[in-house]
């Protein structure tokens, strides 16, 4: 039985359909156990229970060094032998004391890293899912607020990192690995914008913003207008032996989300 942390979540939600499509038992993690529709294969669990491995996924923010020991130390307790961690792109091997979005995963890392378990860690890129947050200026047919100037991402579908997770969980082909997860292609926000537009069948533009003072979020998108995150690898085709999908696949996917009810 494989334990998800997360799986009310966005990679987590994927994983879980992912394992269960496998045959493989899953128990999802939540405070909330009503938000997880119980089925053969799926339990749920509002703290860690014995398992073979466990997908750790704590939510953004600078708690997360203290979620992952909580979490890496129940695993622990229970036996549970394997750790495939969620980080993020651009996590440095080694604290840096200005890189505040970088250090949040740093040391999580770190703990899992010295965990005893065995590990996998992937650093995923932007989601493709982050643009649901433009979902109601598209529905409204106002402008996108454009943060990101035109710094390139190479953009992911969290269905894919899910499938590399599957994998690792699954596996011993990537134990010790750190694996930084992108889609194919650099994509601007205003060429994602422009997509959804396309995909749903009428224009979309972006205005351009000011990040200005808006703390690690200004961060975040500074680091993108500079063109830093503008990262392309192939470790999700090595892993799963297929291309990643693009921005556009994933767009015409979620069509309905944007559209109006
Ligand atoms: N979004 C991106 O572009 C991106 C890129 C790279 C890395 N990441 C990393 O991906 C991870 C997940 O981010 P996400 O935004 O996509 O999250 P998410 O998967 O949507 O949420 C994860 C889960 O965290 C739980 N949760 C939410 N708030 C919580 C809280 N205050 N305390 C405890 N649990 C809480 C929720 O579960 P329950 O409510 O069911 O308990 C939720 O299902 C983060 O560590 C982030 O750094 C994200």
């Amino acid at each position: 039985m494989i334990l998800v942390l997360g799986a009310t979540g966005t990679t987590g939600s994927a994983l879980v359909e992912t394992l269960l499509a496998r045959g493989r038992e899953v128990t999802a993690v939540t405070r909330d156990p009503s938000k997880v529709a119980v089925r053969d294969g799926l339990a749920v669990s509002t703290s860690i229970v014995p398992a073979e491995a466990i997908y750790l996924v704590a939510p953004p923010g600078p708690e997360i060094v203290e979620h992952d020991r909580r979490y890496l130390e129940a695993a622990r307790a229970n036996g549970i032998g394997r750790v495939v961690k969620l980080s993020a792109i651009g996590t440095p091997e080694t604290p840096v004391p200005d890189n505040q979005l970088g250090s949040w995963h740093q040391p999580g890392e770190e703990a899992v890293r010295r965990s005893g378990l065995v590990w996998t860690i992937l650093r995923p890129t932007t989601f493709a899912s982050n643009s649901l947050a433009w979902a109601d200026d598209l529905r409204s047919g106002r402008p996108v607020p454009n943060f990101w100037g035109d710094g390139q991402q190479g953009v992911i579908d969290p269905a894919d990192i899910a499938a590399v997770a599957a994998e690792a969980l699954t596996g011993d082909d990537h134990d010790g690995q750190t694996y930084t997860l992108t889609g194919p292609e650099l994509i601007t926000v205003p060429e994602q914008v422009a997509i959804l537009g396309e995909v749903i069948g009428g224009g979309a533009t972006t205005k351009d913003m000011d990040a200005g003072e808006i703390g690690v979020f200004a961060e975040g998108a500074r680091f993108v207008r500079e063109g830093r995150n503008a990262v392309l690898t192939d470790d999700v085709e090595r892993i799963l032996g297929r291309r990643p999908a693009t921005f556009r696949a994933w767009a015409e996917a979620n069509r309905a989300r944007f559209q109006p009810a």
